[in-house]
């Protein structure tokens, strides 16, 4: 269920659209719309553009990074000496990504992984600026527990779908029996989010709703 009136949610990504002219982000968006893939789209890409370079974020972990379209919003905020870890557990959306970005000139940027999201993380060293989360949504809690401890101090944890269409807080129920199921764990999540004092959040309503949580300690 649509959380904004489609009039503001029309506005709202045609203000994102303005300065940022791409045409290979108009094909991203095109094949999103032609494949009903799950893309985040032009509003909530520019807020996480806007968020990594608010924090002059360098290395960035996605988990579900899909065909690259969020990751390609990354990747112009972490520059050209910056990384962005991208994960999915399907090869064609990483082959698919590669031809896109690499067309975008962002390609250089991107380290792309296929396999389960949360394993590739685990192989991974070091701590992340941000650690950006939109794989399956019964994947979340964990999601959260890896990223956790490996975002820095002053660094972000960020996760899409967090309103649900609005099932978090108990409405638009009983359309969708699957997505019904794994709403708990996204308010389990988003909780655990809430109770660490190491952490500020904030669940922004943007499309379906972005939470963002700032290490502060
Ligand atoms: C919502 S889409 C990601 C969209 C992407 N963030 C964007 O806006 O462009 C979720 C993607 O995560 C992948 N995925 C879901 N759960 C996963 C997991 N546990 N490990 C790896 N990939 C996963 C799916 O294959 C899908 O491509």
């Amino acid at each position: 269920m649509p959380l904004l009136p489609p009039e503001v949610d029309d506005y709202l990504t045609a203000l994102a659209g303005t300065g940022l002219r791409d045409a290979v982000l108009d094909e991203m968006e095109g094949r999103a719309r032609e494949h009903g893939f799950p893309i985040v789209g032009r509003a909530v890409g520019r807020h996480l553009e806007l968020q990594a370079r608010a924090i002059g974020a360098r290395r960035v972990m996605e988990l579900g990074s899909g065909f690259g379209y969020s990751a390609f919003f990354f990747a112009r905020a972490v520059g050209e000496h910056g990384e962005v870890v991208c994960t999915d557990g399907d090869p064609d959306n990483a082959a698919l990504a590669e031809g896109y970005l690499r067309r975008a000139g962002l390609w250089e940027r991107i380290d792309y992984r296929v396999g389960d999201a949360l394993t590739s993380f685990a192989q991974l060293e070091g701590e992340f600026d941000v650690v950006y989360c939109d794989i399956d949504k019964d994947g979340y809690p964990d999601a959260w527990e890896a990223a956790r401890d490996r975002v820095r101090v002053g660094g972000l944890f960020v996760c899409d779908n967090t309103l649900w269409g609005g099932r978090v807080a108990g409405i638009g129920t009983g359309t969708s029996a699957g997505r019904d199921a794994v709403t708990p764990a996204i308010v389990a999540m988003t909780r655990a989010v809430a109770d660490d004092e190491r952490y500020l959040n904030s669940l922004v309503p943007l499309r379906d709703g972005v939470l963002v949580a700032l290490r502060v300690a």
